[in-house]
């Protein structure tokens, strides 16, 4: 099959970008280290749709060296990184995505990495899991399995299990705490605001920021806005959620009201139409929205076009919409802001999440599960927890037998 990328020639760039995290992500060089004489993936097939940028490269170059054939392409049509893409191919990784492909393509680029008839599969938010079922079923027999990456997928999986149509075992790798805890919060949080700040290069400290959602990645948002210098409004539908923000210091206010005065705007909720048509109305001249959510849905697009007189683009990545005389920007055409307009979240915290997903293909290799949703084990979760710490040189206290018979025994 022959491989599609943007211009080969462009590989230089993307091989430094590569080599600079190579040493940076010690769980999967430890994971590396472990594996790579038994080759546990000799002849197997991996087909991976997630953001192609460093990281996920580096994470595809370890699957080569643990035997597997792989095939790759981007989980979003804009952010692919054309030169990672080119470098992956001297690494004899098939790639099939550039940056900027039109949802023909996008859905051409998932069926070339089909093509290749996987044995495993790792996915970010559930698209590739969605053709296989829809568009190709007559790849299901042949896939031991395979994980995702983001809450988004994993909501997708729960509603296609709890139908009873889920046909091959899938781990949930966004779901273990090595996942969750860093990349989702932590790693959301930085990347978000490096994205806005580097495209904008304005100020953050004292504009009123406004987080749409309070999950994991909200929260993630909303502490590095405060760091920054922000005073923070969230908007939430959970009530819950919208007492812990409420604790953790935060103003929380309706869509309808935080419009009236917020400067800049990030939904991370993974819903439809959460800022439309009556909040764009309501909005201050000059505000920016940025989206961080998976899919370019969370902003409606269609209201801003139909409000706007003009519309074009005042920065690479930032269009204006004029709208009754007031301008608002609309950063990454509403697509995913850390990776359609920077390089998605830090190598140390992708380390953990790509340490589950190669993790988690071994555990399925060895073990013969039935089709449905699964929790990454505790095991694992555990290694690659404390495998940070080893590369981190941090030493955490031991139970004591004494503690531990403790901690079992009801009868104290
Ligand atoms: N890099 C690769 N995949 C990513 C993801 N899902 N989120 C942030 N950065 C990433």
């Amino acid at each position: 099959m022959e491989n599609k990328v943007k211009d080969k020639t462009l590989a230089k760039e993307g091989l430094k970008k590569i080599d600079w995290i190579k040493d940076k992500m010690a769980v999967l060089n430890k994971i590396k280290d472990e594996y790579c004489q038994e080759q546990p993936l000799f002849n197997k097939v991996v087909s991976i749709c997630l953001h192609l940028e460093a990281k996920t490269a580096y994470m595809a170059i370890i699957l080569k060296e643990l035997g597997a054939e792989v095939y790759i392409t981007g989980s979003n049509p804009l952010s692919t990184q054309n030169d990672v893409a080119a470098a992956l191919l001297e690494y004899g990784v098939n790639v099939y995505s550039w940056r900027g492909e039109t949802e023909k393509e996008y859905n051409e680029s998932l069926d070339k990495i089909l093509d290749a008839k996987p044995d495993f599969i790792i996915d970010d938010g559930g698209d590739l899991v969605t053709k296989i079922h829809n568009d190709r079923p007559e790849l299901i027999n042949k896939i031991i399995g395979g994980a995702e990456e983001t809450t988004t997928g994993v909501v997708r999986l729960k509603a296609l299990d709890d139908s009873n149509m889920l046909k091959f075992p899938m781990m949930s790798v966004n779901d273990a705490n090595s996942k969750y805890l860093f990349d989702n919060r932590y790693g959301t949080g930085q990347s978000v605001w490096d994205a806005i700040m580097r495209n904008t290069n304005l100020v953050v400290a004292g504009k009123n920021v406004v987080v749409a959602g309070y999950g994991w990645c909200g929260k993630g948002v909303a502490k590095r806005a405060n760091g920054l210098g922000a005073k923070v409004i969230i908007t939430e539908v959970d009530p819950f959620k919208a007492i812990e923000a409420k604790m953790d210091g935060f103003r929380i206010m309706t869509m309808d009201d935080a419009s009236q005065i917020g400067d800049i705007f990030i939904t991370v909720t993974g819903c439809k139409d959460v800022i439309n048509k009556k909040h764009f109305k309501k909005m201050k001249d000059g505000a920016i929205l940025a989206n961080a959510g998976h899919f370019n849905v969370e902003i409606n697009i269609d209201d801003l076009d139909s409000l706007a007189t003009e519309i074009k683009e005042v920065r690479k990545n930032i269009k204006s919409y004029d709208i009754n005389n007031k301008n608002l920007y609309l950063m990454a055409q509403g697509r995913l802001v850390n990776l359609a307009a920077g390089d998605g979240h830090p190598a140390e915290i992708m380390d953990m999440s790509f340490g589950l997903q190669v993790l988690s293909l071994l555990y399925l290799s060895e073990n013969d599960l039935l089709p449905g949703l699964y929790k990454v084990p505790d095991l694992i979760d555990e290694k690659v927890a404390r495998y940070w710490l080893e590369a981190n040189n941090i030493v955490i206290d031991q139970l004591s037998s004494e503690q531990i018979d403790y901690l079992m025994n009801w009868e104290l």
